[in-house]
């Protein structure tokens, strides 16, 4: 069975909805740590609900990007983790973990990319007047919001209501990560 590894900075809703499809055999995979770049955030609770291990690292106090990378990945590979995902992980990542997980990394991202990349994809595609919003995995470069898209889902919506319509973009969020994640997990044969 692959393990997974999900990182997340904040309220963690995603890395819920993956935990509890993992644990109920929805996805035939197991959450084996989170990673945490922000001490205090509710996904951190979330995961000790589920007893997920959790590593929580404060960028702050290392010297460099690669030295705080280091130190994941040796825990990633002490815990031979197969796959990371990303779910509202506020950091770009670096060359250290890139390189080690290329292909094996993934991001959930709440627009149609390449529209509206970046930390405040709902609100401005909802400011822009779209009536199509949507979610997007994909596979993790250097670039920002960048990488071989692998799902996409198209959420019409003519409202005006913003909490509204972010409801319903986590709500598809959710499914369509482990759909996402139950598909490659299910296609690797390492
Ligand atoms: C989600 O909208 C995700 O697409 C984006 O950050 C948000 C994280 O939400 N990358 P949560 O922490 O999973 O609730």
């Amino acid at each position: 069975m692959d393990n997974l590894a999900i990182f997340a900075s904040g309220n963690g809703s995603n890395f819920e909805a993956l935990a509890a499809a993992c644990a109920d055999g929805r996805i035939s995979a197991h959450v084996a740590l989170l990673v945490c770049d922000r001490p205090g955030a509710y996904v951190i609770e979330r995961a000790r609900k589920f007893g997920i291990e959790t590593l929580v690292l404060d960028p702050k106090t290392y010297p460099s990007k690669a030295d705080y990378e280091r130190e994941i990945l040796a825990r990633l590979d002490a815990k031979r983790i197969d796959w990371i995902c990303l779910a509202g992980y506020m950091r770009l990542i670096g060359p250290t973990l890139l390189e080690a997980f290329e292909d094996r990394m993934i991001n959930i991202h709440p627009s149609l990319l390449p529209a509206y990349k970046g930390a405040h994809a709902i609100r401005e595609a909802f400011e822009a007047g779209e009536n199509i919003y949507g979610v997007t995995i994909h596979l993790v470069t250097s670039e920002l919001d960048g990488g071989r898209i692998l799902a996409q889902e198209r959420i019409p919506y003519t409202g005006r209501d913003l909490d509204e319509l972010e409801q319903m973009i986590h709500t598809v969020e959710h499914k369509l990560y482990v759909e996402t994640v139950k598909k490659l997990t299910h296609e690797s044969t390492h």
